[in-house]
């Protein structure tokens, strides 16, 4: 297949870009060129801004779009309709936070999303980017009708990934010795980039059309599960001390990005456990969580020693509260 990629150089692009060529595809990315000012090997770049510089791409045509970087409705539509003669199928990287954060546990592509009052509205915030997203996917689904793919990841790690949510774990038990962590029973969903870049290309390759939760893995997985498999990929000494939501409220630590991916129990419940049947029975597999432990190490040891840490428990603050939990 010949392929355009809207985006395709941070972190999901790159994996679709790398599945893509190792299978076979020919893959175009249309950007700026700012985000990797590198030409990727192996690619095309059209270089250029998805809101004025679309007719970069007038009197092309591809087999399909992958479209991993709208937030913006209007943006959207502007590059569905530029595109709806000339490509035949339609990509688009949505979310799971389409989702009312809180909702029952197993919810599945059926269930309830999140609206927006002022369909105008163009500034991305937490508050705003799932209803943006939803407003995003029906232009989509409005230019390609039949023909569009909508992919609703989850939490998306691996190398790579810019957040250091995952990540932090991994790094963190490289260091060794007491470290705090979340509950161990909260619930945790996440897909490894890859697993989800060969399963957004294998539908794309069967002309799928719908829309598919994509988070993993399989089976439920808690903290408690999962930072044993870390400390055992990575061979460290690494002491976890679980401490309680209540403990992790009274000492004023932050959910999510301060002691990364740590949500409290009720929005875990509804929020790690979405239903994500129908993307597996269409054929989404999970690699070892071993193997994306170690991808994401490695890749880590890579990064300059001041990179950009967005989630980040500052070793400090996790001292004092190492103090406070055995005292
Ligand atoms: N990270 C997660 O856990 C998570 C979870 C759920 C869903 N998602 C979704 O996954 C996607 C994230 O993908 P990513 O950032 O890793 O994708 P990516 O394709 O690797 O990177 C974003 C790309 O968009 C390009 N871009 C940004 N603004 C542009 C513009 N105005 N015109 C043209 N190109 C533009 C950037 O290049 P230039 O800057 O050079 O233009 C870059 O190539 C998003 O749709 C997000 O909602 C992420």
């Amino acid at each position: 297949m010949n392929l355009l990629i809207i985006g395709g150089t941070t972190f999901v692009g790159p994996a679709l870009v790398a599945e893509a060529l190792a299978s076979g595809h020919q893959a175009t990315l249309f950007n700026r060129g700012l985000s990797s000012p590198e030409p990727l090997a192996g690619v095309e770049l059209i270089k250029g801004d998805r809101e004025t510089d679309l007719h970069r791409l007038a009197g092309r045509r591809w087999d399909a779009v992958i479209d991993t970087c709208g937030y913006i409705p209007r943006l959207v539509e502007l590059s569905a309709e530029a595109l709806k003669g000339t490509v035949g199928h339609y990509t688009f990287i949505s979310t799971l936070s389409v989702y009312p954060l809180n909702g029952a546990a197993n919810r599945d592509e059926s269930a309830k999303l999140l609206t927006l009052d002022d369909h105008s509205a163009e500034e991305v915030t937490d508050e705003t980017y799932g209803p943006l997203k939803v407003l995003c996917e029906a232009q989509v689904q409005a230019a390609f009708p039949g023909c569009n793919l909508i992919i609703r990841p989850g939490l998306i790690v691996g190398p790579r990934d810019p957040t250091n949510r995952f990540t932090y774990w991994v790094t963190r038990a490289a260091r060794g010795g007491p470290a705090i962590a979340p509950p161990a029973d909260q619930p945790l969903q996440f897909v490894d980039v890859r697993d989800l870049a060969a399963f957004t290309l294998r539908r794309i390759e069967q002309r799928a059309s719908g829309i598919y939760n994509v988070t993993g893995p399989a089976a439920r997985l808690t903290f408690g599960e999962l930072l044993p498999q870390v400390k055992q990929a990575l061979g460290s000494d690494v002491q976890w001390q679980h401490a309680s939501d209540d403990f992790l409220r009274e000492n004023d630590v932050g959910e999510f990005m301060e002691l990364p991916l740590w949500v409290s129990r009720a929005l875990a419940e509804s929020f790690m456990t979405f239903n994500i049947d129908k993307a597996i029975g269409a054929g989404l597999r999970f690699r070892p969580i071993a193997g994306t432990i170690r991808d994401t190490y490695e890749w880590a040891l890579t990064l300059p020693a001041d990179a950009p840490k967005p989630a980040d428990l500052p070793r400090e603050k996790e001292l004092n509260l190492l103090a406070a939990i055995s005292g």
